[in-house]
């Protein structure tokens, strides 16, 4: 991913960059500086996946093999700052996606042809079950980036601990059009008609104001690439795009286009989604569209305000604090899995004082909604076998205009899942069409201690017990041409009371008919001390924040229910679970 310019560090913490000194300053913390950092204790995720130590960032190579799931994920070893020229791919396996045992770094930038580090990439299973590793490598000074391929060195070792890069490799050099810095992050490869492979990779073609490209590179044997003359897609509006995804997509209710494109042929009876991460903004948009597989090209489906050309219309897979989004095809269950990268938001003092720095989300089963609009997300179920003690089993019951009720026995490490009534729409606010675009300003402008006609109502959570500190995640609806518009937002303004913390607003519309649904509307949410990741609409909107509350250090946090609109709420569910803590990549003593 992620170009690390000069600013690298603003784009890692998300536009903090008043808080961030220049690296070389970065040893030299003063006593007082260092006493202002929190240590971590009561923020380290118990589980979200992050390696014992050190700085990870995106997400790269998932897949299912031989009964086992890899990851492997950016990583720099030798500290937890971002360390571009110093990134390797951590290596992590697990049986069930939820515990996960660490093993020797995959890949470390010790060639000749990746020297000054090993970026991004993906891997792709050939035919006879043979995992094959493409990633970007930077090779000079000049941080020029070509792409490389590695393959196990025993393939019949069921984690492939070690990786071989043939001194073949760059597979694929920089081409004429475009500046160095600016080709990466190969997909999988898939196999077309004409029986050859295609993988997409993300470039600025046409100089240092060209234009933000996924190209296209076709080969008979995964050695020897060449470019096609057509880009799959280019959106003029970005400067630059990274991690690309594209996967197929099952029409609904239809059992084709569950094979991932790792493991067959696109059908012309599928839809295609294509995700971009688009660098200026840290942020990942998708498309479903139509992928035509002898031209190679992708023509996005959009619908409302959402605009063709430009990708940063297109619709989130989060709304929230994560980017550069990976997917894969778990043959083991037959869904497409995606895992995706969130940064710490507080500043890079504490990140070093911690020792540690970046999450991955909980993985996310992804499949195309019955509307053929949107995608729908949802935790893995494996996620379910870390429920231990059932805290809430609730039916019919009610939360009063301005009220907030316990959830107890909630806290730190909860899953939350609720189904909310309206019983009347008629107090819903107007909307306003000039909010269509921006439900981010929206959320700012009209957070949890705003009151409105049907809502905001939701959970208050990694809460002190005096509701000093909160982060409200939460649904508003509005009238809109004689239908209503649902907004969700997860509102960090009281989420901790350190400064020094990025506190966005995070919001998104939530693309139902709630008159359609009874009314109703159901909001899943993990807590895991800094990390809050919330599915709205079951899993059409999801919002993940990252947050820091002081009280955590005593592991005291409560879960709330919460409604500062005008009229009742009904709980018509509510089911809570405390969740253990699972098996990350803890250090054994041998
Ligand atoms: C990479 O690691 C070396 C130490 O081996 C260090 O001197 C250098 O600053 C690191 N580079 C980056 C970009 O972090
Ligand atoms: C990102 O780049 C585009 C195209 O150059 C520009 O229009 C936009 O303002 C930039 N956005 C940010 C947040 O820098
Ligand atoms: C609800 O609104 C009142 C009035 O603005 C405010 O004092 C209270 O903090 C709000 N509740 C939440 C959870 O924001
Ligand atoms: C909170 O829990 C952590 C991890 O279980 C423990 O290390 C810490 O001592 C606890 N803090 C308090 C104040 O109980």
């Amino acid at each position: 991913m992620a170009a690390r310019l000069p600013l690298a560090a603003c784009i890692v913490a998300f536009h903090l960059c008043l808080l961030l000194l220049p690296s070389s300053s970065l040893r030299r913390l003063s006593e007082a500086e260092t006493a202002e950092v929190r240590h971590g204790v009561g923020i380290r995720p118990a589980y979200h996946f992050l390696p014992a130590k050190n700085w990870q960032n995106d997400p790269n190579g998932p897949m299912y093999h031989n009964g086992v799931y890899h990851l492997f994920y950016q990583y720099n070893p030798l500290g937890a700052t971002w360390g571009s020229g110093n990134l390797s791919w951590g290596h992590s396996v697990s049986r069930d996606l939820v515990n996960w045992a660490a093993l020797d770094i995959a890949l470390d930038p010790t060639a000749p042809f990746d020297h000054n580090g090993c970026w991004s990439g993906s891997t792709t299973i050939l035919p006879g079950g043979m995992p094959a590793l493409m990633y970007t490598g930077r090779i000079d000074n000049a941080k020029v980036q070509v792409q490389n391929v590695a393959f196990p060195r025993n393939p019949a070792d069921p984690l492939l601990r070690d990786w071989v890069k043939p001194a073949y490799n760059p597979v694929i050099s920089l081409p004429a059009d475009v500046p160095g810095e600016y080709f990466r992050d190969p997909t999988t490869a898939w196999v077309g008609r004409d029986s050859m492979w295609r993988m997409a990779i993300a470039a600025k073609v046409g100089g240092p104001n060209g234009i933000a490209s996924t190209l296209i590179y076709r080969s008979k044997d995964f050695r020897h690439w060449k470019r096609n003359d057509l880009p799959l897609y280019t959106s003029r509006a970005a400067s630059m795009v990274e991690c690309p995804d594209l996967f197929p997509v099952a029409e609904p209710g239809t059992e084709e286009g569950r094979l991932g494109y790792a493991s067959g042929t696109a059908s012309g009876a599928m839809r295609h989604v294509l995700k971009l991460s688009v660098t200026n903004m840290t942020q990942d948009y998708y498309a479903i569209g139509r992928y035509d597989d002898v031209a190679d090209t992708f023509v996005p489906e959009v619908d409302g305000e959402r605009s063709v050309e430009d990708c940063r219309t297109w619709r989130r897979f989060d709304y929230g604090h994560v980017y550069a989004s990976k997917s894969f095809f778990d043959t083991r269950k037959n869904r497409r899995v995606l895992w995706a990268w969130a940064s710490e938001s507080d500043s890079q003092y504490d990140d070093l004082a911690r020792g540690w720095s970046g999450v991955q989300i909980v993985p996310r089963k992804v499949w195309l909604d019955g509307d053929g609009k949107q995608l729908r997300q949802w935790p893995i179920e494996e996620i379910e076998t870390l429920r231990r003690k059932r805290v809430a089993a609730l039916q019919e019951a009610h939360v009063n205009a301005g009220g907030v009720n316990e959830i107890s026995g909630a806290g730190a490490q909860t899953d939350v899942d609720a189904i909310f009534e309206i019983p009347s729409l008629e107090e819903a606010e107007t909307f306003e069409p000039n909010w269509l675009l921006d439900p981010q300003k929206l959320c700012e402008e009209k957070g949890a201690c705003v009151p409105g006609g049907v809502g905001p109502f939701g959970l208050l959570v990694m809460a002190s017990g005096d509701l000093r500190e909160h982060t409200a995640v939460f649904f508003r609806v509005f009238r809109h041409n004689r239908k209503y518009k649902v907004l969700m937002c997860t509102d960090l303004t009281r989420s901790t009371g350190r400064d020094k913390v990025y506190k966005a607003p995070y919001g998104g519309f939530v693309d139902i008919d709630i008159e359609q649904h009874q009314r109703s509307i159901s909001l899943r949410t993990l807590i895991d001390h800094s990390v809050v990741e919330s599915f709205g609409g079951g899993g059409r909107t999801c919002i993940t924040a990252r947050v820091y509350p002081v009280h955590a250090e005593n592991n005291n946090s409560h879960v709330f229910l919460f409604n500062n609109g005008t009229g009742i709420v009904k709980v018509s569910r509510l089911e809570a679970w405390t969740l253990a803590t699972a098996a990350v990549n803890v250090v054994h003593g041998g």
